[in-house]
């Protein structure tokens, strides 16, 4: 360990730490663009500068450096916040917005940008130049997904480290010198291919990445996130789901922006705050039409009539067989396991699977089975797992399907079938009871990972009507009378 001042605090520092570093471990603000605590560090945009004076050094014998390539030495006094600093740094955001546009009326990022906040804290004057701006690239399509803005980059290379050290794709690179230079894509094409590639969304410490799903759609202080659990595959990275605050809830034109995932961004995750492209493209998978109101044989009917047909049914089994759902939280199949699981023989089944032009694994974070919690599931259910081909034993005569997945077909011509599921799909109509249950989103719960680990999720929406919590439904097929509500 190595003592030092900051901000004439004496404090310790672990061997080798940078003074950024070791401000961060010790709540001590400095301010950054380029550096990011899981990428390398290049020292290129200086608004990281603190006044430092080395061990047994005079009053005003202190330099100006960088805090995150500064190692720690011991007896060192670092002041992040000196006069001296501040006219640093207010020098550095002029330069910084020498040709910046300053178009944070139109951009995404503003309330989230930090070039705002320090222009805010440590700047506040206008530019002082006379030039003119020199103009750059205002919508470069990147790819398919990202869309840059060469006149807001800082040229900070955070992109590019990224595609270098994190993703592998080697696929951004600086073209040209001085305020010529544009963030670049290479000519392979490797950019549009990287399935991490949203990631530099997050990094890029100003407007000049944006991706296009999320392009003008909400200013983002008009949103708030929730924390979740990614169900694309079995890594079950934890992330924040976005979506309207109540305060901003539209109440004539737009209200489907109420119900709608605006954006999904990363939490901490033990391999860093990454998720992959698939990720962030929950909006496609929860955004589809819902199956709402109970069914027999594809006629609408009220709840109770429909779980008064399923419990005739589970009456009348000689042989009644479960495909449990690998989408079902923890909770969801602890209700399920006991109130209805001596009934049932359960095989855990998987829901999805992965959809041409997908990455399947890969060796950072994508994994092959696209279900998010089918060891949560198996643990309930060791028994046969059931995979797409599974075939339901001769002689079953009830079938409860629970989530999507599994072919009818496959299921014995005789066999009555109970199905729960959440989407408008053909199958609800052929089921001799269906029942119409909650989404991901719409609930509170824990998914146990292919590692074992368990992440929780909270309800960013609300059931829409005609729509019923698992839990609930298998309350009401076991016992006579239980009042469910939607
Ligand atoms: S595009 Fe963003 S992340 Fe990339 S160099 Fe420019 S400012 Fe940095
Ligand atoms: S790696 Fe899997 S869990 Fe993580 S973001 Fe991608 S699909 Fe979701
Ligand atoms: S954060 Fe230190 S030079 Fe950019």
């Amino acid at each position: 360990m190595v003592d030092f001042y900051i901000n004439d605090q004496l404090v310790q520092a672990d061997d080798n730490q940078t003074v950024m570093q070791a401000a961060r471990e010790h709540g001590v603000f400095i301010p950054y663009f380029c550096w990011h605590p899981d990428l390398s560090v290049p020292g290129n945009c200086r608004i990281c500068m603190v006044e430092v004076t080395a061990e047994g050094g005079a009053e005003g014998s202190g330099w100006l450096d960088i805090a995150c390539n500064m190692p720690i030495t011991r007896g060192m006094r670092v002041l992040t916040d000196s006069e001296r600093v501040r006219a640093r740094r207010k020098e550095t955001l002029q330069f910084i917005t020498l040709n910046h546009p300053v178009d944070c009326g139109i951009c995404d990022k503003a309330g989230e940008c930090t070039l705002q906040d320090y222009h805010v804290a440590y700047n506040g004057s206008p530019s002082i130049s006379r030039d003119a701006k020199v103009h750059a690239t205002k919508h470069y399509a990147l790819s398919d997904r990202i869309v840059l803005d060469n006149e807001r980059c800082i040229l900070c290379t955070r992109c590019v480290r990224f595609t270098r050290e994190i993703s592998k794709s080697n696929s951004l690179g600086v073209q040209n010198r001085g305020d010529h230079s544009l963030i670049r894509p290479t000519e392979d094409g490797a950019f549009a291919a990287d399935p991490y590639s949203d990631n530099v969304v997050d990094i890029c410490p100003v407007g000049a990445l944006l991706s296009r799903d999320f392009l003008h759609q909400a200013r983002v202080w008009y949103l708030k996130p929730t924390p979740s659990v990614c169900p694309g595959c079995d890594r079950g990275c934890a992330v924040d789901i976005w979506h309207r605050k109540n305060e901003w809830k539209l109440k004539s034109v737009g209200t489907e922006h109420n119900a709608r995932i605006d954006r999904v961004t990363p939490r901490e995750n033990p391999a860093g705050p990454w998720v992959c492209n698939q990720g962030r493209d929950l909006a496609k998978i929860f955004g589809r039409a819902r199956a709402v109101g109970a069914m027999l044989k594809g006629r609408p009917v009220e709840l109770d009539a429909a779980l008064r047909a399923a419990r005739e049914l589970l009456k009348g089994a000689k042989r009644a067989v479960a495909l449990v759902s690998s989408w079902a939280s923890n909770e969801e199949l602890a209700a399920f396991q006991r109130l209805l699981g001596s009934r049932f023989d359960g095989h855990v089944k998987p829901d999805r699977f992965a959809e041409p032009g997908d990455v399947v694994e890969d060796d950072f974070l994508i994994r092959a089975d696209k279900n998010p919690n089918r060891a949560g599931a198996r643990a309930l259910f060791p028994d046969t797992p059931a995979d797409e081909h599974f075939v339901v034993p001769e002689g079953t005569d009830l079938v409860l399907v629970w989530g999507e997945g599994y072919s009818f077909a496959r299921l014995p011509a005789k066999a009555k079938i109970i199905y729960l599921n959440s989407w408008l799909q053909p199958e609800n109509g052929h089921a001799d009871v269906f029942l119409p249950i909650s989404v991901q989103t719409e609930r509170r719960g824990t998914y146990t990972n292919g590692a074992g680990t368990a992440g929780t999720f909270e309800p960013s929406f609300d059931k829409p009507a005609g729509v019923f919590d698992a839990e609930d439904l298998f309350a009401g097929m076991a016992v006579q009378a239980v009042a469910v509500t939607s």
